[in-house]
């Protein structure tokens, strides 16, 4: 299976392309793109981003597997990235994980049967103040209960 940007990426490449001196530097708004255009980063955009800025795919896999932010795996319609970091885990974190364990059958790293959910655990996203706190498909929730976790699920369509 093959990758190839979308023309809409393409545009952008294009116009970021004469913005940078060095071509390594379009490695991250690439792989942003893929992520957002396919919902993940496949391998097939990781080598087919790795040879367009002339980097080994090794290198390009090594970038995208340090900042957690960006998915080498599909995920479900709704992503809930649960902040694991210090306020967090000091203010229910475990709790927030046993529940969604208990109630929506998903553990970290776990995508629910229907594909609906999947829950990873992500460092600090810098919501600190209103510690546990989450990101639903990037929008933020602050002091999340498991009761608030519910009604904001439920509420799902
Ligand atoms: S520790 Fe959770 S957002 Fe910072």
């Amino acid at each position: 299976m093959s990758f190839t940007f979308n023309p809409i990426n393409e545009e952008k490449i294009k116009k970021l392309w004469g913005e940078y001196p060095k071509k390594e530097s379009l490695t991250l708004p690439m792989l942003w793109m893929a992520q957002y255009q396919e919902g993940w980063i496949t391998p097939e955009a990781i080598r087919t981003i790795a040879a367009r800025l002339e980097l080994s795919p090794s290198h390009l896999f090594g970038i995208a597997t340090f900042y957690t932010m960006f998915r080498l795996s599909a995920v479900g319609t709704y992503h809930i990235e649960l902040c694991q970091t210090l306020s967090c885990a000091l203010c229910g974190k475990d709790a927030l994980i046993e529940h969604l364990g208990k109630k929506w059958g998903i553990r970290p790293g776990e995508t629910t049967e229907d594909g609906r959910f999947t829950l990873s655990l992500v460092e600090c996203l810098g919501g600190c103040g209103g510690a546990p706190m989450l990101s639903l498909n990037e929008t933020y929730h602050e002091n999340v209960t498991p009761e608030s976790l519910d009604a904001l699920l439920e509420g799902l369509s």
